[in-house]
């Protein structure tokens, strides 16, 4: 979700203004992936390197975020919506770590749609995280972590990424005209597609999602096969 302090200041508006519209994307999104049967839906909130920005505008993102959980979490729950932040929550204070954990318990059982925002994540960091549970993993069962390494396998491994619950990406979608992925989800992006826009985060509305699907559905997803085998796999 990037371009929400551009939009801001194309307007003449503090960046803060950009994201308290910014919110109101999400909800926007959140409500189209819903209506669209959208099983998954990821945001990058805040990344490992956006505690680098000025620290009135890192206080505002957790009070917004802070803000956001108290009033939208019900309405999610009652929409059957699971929720799970993911990322080094250790940083947040213990208030916003604590609605987070209220959060996450109370939608837990929810089936119709799940909503991960990514919250002081960093795909390295999931990576090394995984990798680090992993041999602790191995070595709590006996074993020395680094016993028979030359059998660890990429199954292994992402079984402690800290999404393992959720299927990769089919369609990854960034907003605001960077064509990076920005230390987002490394090791789930292997085949998802990719989907740029420049328009600005609080601009994008359900025409705009409309528009991102559509692209996808244009896309041949051939996994390393060729085109030809994909039809022979389709008859
Ligand atoms: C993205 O918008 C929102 C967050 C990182 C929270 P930006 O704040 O990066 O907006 P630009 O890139 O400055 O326009
Ligand atoms: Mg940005």
């Amino acid at each position: 979700m990037d371009g929400n302090g551009r939009w801001a200041t194309s307007r003449f508006l503090p960046r803060v203004a950009g994201h308290g519209k910014g919110v109101e994307a999400v909800r926007a999104a959140v409500e189209a992936c819903a209506a669209r049967g959208v099983e998954y839906l990821t945001l990058f909130a805040f990344s490992s390197e956006n505690w680098r920005r000025p620290a009135d505008e890192v206080s505002l993102l957790m009070r917004l975020f802070m803000v956001a959980l108290e009033r939208e979490v019900g309405k999610m729950h009652a929409n059957g919506i699971r929720l799970k932040v993911v990322g080094d929550l250790s940083r947040f204070d213990d208030k916003l770590q604590q609605m987070i954990d209220n959060a996450e318990r109370k939608t837990a059982g929810n089936t119709a749609m799940t909503v991960t925002v990514c919250a002081n994540y960093g795909g390295r960091w999931d990576v090394m995280q995984a990798v680090q549970k992993m041999l602790a993993a191995r070595a709590a069962s006996g074993a020395s972590a680094l016993a028979g390494a030359d059998t660890f396998s990429e199954d292994e491994l992402a079984q402690y990424l800290a999404m393992a619950y959720a299927p990769e990406p089919d369609l990854f979608i960034r907003t605001g005209g960077e064509q990076r992925i920005s230390n987002f989800l490394l090791w789930q992006l292997a085949y998802s597609e990719l989907y740029f826009t420049d328009t600005y985060w609080p601009d994008f509305g359900a025409d705009e999602l409309d528009k991102a699907i559509a692209s996808y559905q244009q896309r041949e997803r051939r996994f390393g096969r060729t085109s030809a085998q994909l039809v022979e796999q389709a008859t």
